[in-house]
């Protein structure tokens, strides 16, 4: 690997991490207790039905996630237009003229692993890719459908505001069956985008070796100096920091 001039740049801010890993743990929960109550376990036991409630506490530990993950959503959305340009809406959005060249870079190089010949296009991004980017959208539209459908199925459970806010949408699909499937299907989405995601971060890492892993603990990724150089002049590094 040929070893490049690098700088430390400070990119996912303290808001942006803690939100990931919130984000991490509340799915892994939701999906590891959703799958249970898609599919309950038949547990045989001689005691009293009273005293067995273990699918009641899988259905709370459930809720009490979905809560976390939607306050947490929330709060990530605030963030991306009060948070760093790493972090903001626009970052996610096809909205400058570049944005396809870079897609089509990444697409290149990290889906059909060719090599990249201009080298004016290599460890282009410095916060998301646009690849990276566009799939952060497309799971927020899978969130939302969760969010709907999942409020939806427990306003009946709830009178509180909130779950009442979401009333309609059961009725609104026709019934439980079409809210519960729509809400089944788009977990497998979410089971999916952790396999790519994880595995392209981890790939990131050892194909461009700019501490991408790290970064979502330290906040700091590693940028090629000419690249900052270049944009330093129109202030657009928010904080560096020299190795
Ligand atoms: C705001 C978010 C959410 C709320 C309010 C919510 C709520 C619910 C409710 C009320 C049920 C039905 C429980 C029952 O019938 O006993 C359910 C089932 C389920 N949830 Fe969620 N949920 C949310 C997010 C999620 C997420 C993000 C996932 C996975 C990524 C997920 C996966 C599942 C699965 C797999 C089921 C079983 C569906 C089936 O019947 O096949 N939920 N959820
Ligand atoms: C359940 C598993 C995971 C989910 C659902 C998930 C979800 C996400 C989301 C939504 C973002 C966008 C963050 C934002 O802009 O606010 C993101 C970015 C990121 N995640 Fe994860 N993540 C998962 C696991 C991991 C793991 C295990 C790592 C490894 C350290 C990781 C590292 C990163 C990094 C480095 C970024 C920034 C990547 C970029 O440049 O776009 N994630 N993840």
């Amino acid at each position: 690997m040929i070893t490049k001039n690098f700088q430390r740049v400070y990119i996912w801010e303290l808001p942006v991490r803690i939100f990931h890993w919130v984000n991490v743990l509340a799915i892994l929960v939701l999906i590891t207790t959703g799958l249970f109550i898609s599919n309950p376990l038949a547990i045989l036991s001689s005691a009293e039905a009273s005293e067995i409630y273990w699918f009641g506490t899988v259905r709370f530990i459930h809720f009490t996630a979905a809560y976390i993950f939607f306050f947490n959503m929330i709060f990530r959305i605030y963030w991306s237009f009060v948070g760093n340009k790493y972090a903001s809406w626009r970052a996610m959005l096809p909205l400058h003229k570049n944005w396809f060249e870079n897609f089509f870079h990444v697409l290149k190089v990290d889906i059909l692993l060719q090599n990249e010949k201009n080298p004016e296009f290599s460890d282009i991004s410095v916060g998301h890719n646009n690849i990276a980017g566009i799939s952060y959208v497309v799971l927020f539209l899978l969130a939302l459908l969760q969010v709907f459908t999942g409020f939806g199925l427990y306003s009946s459970t709830s009178q509180w505001w909130l779950p009442q806010l979401f009333a309609w949408v059961v009725p609104f699909l026709g019934g439980d069956f079409m809210a519960r499937t729509l809400h089944h299907i788009a977990t497998w989405g979410f089971i999916l985008f952790i396999f790519i995601h994880v595995y392209l971060v981890f790939y990131h890492d050892w194909l461009e070796g700019r501490g991408e892993v790290s970064s979502m603990f330290g906040g700091y990724k590693f940028v090629n100096k000419k690249r900052i150089n270049s944009k330093k002049k129109s202030k657009k590094i928010v904080e560096t920091e020299k190795i």
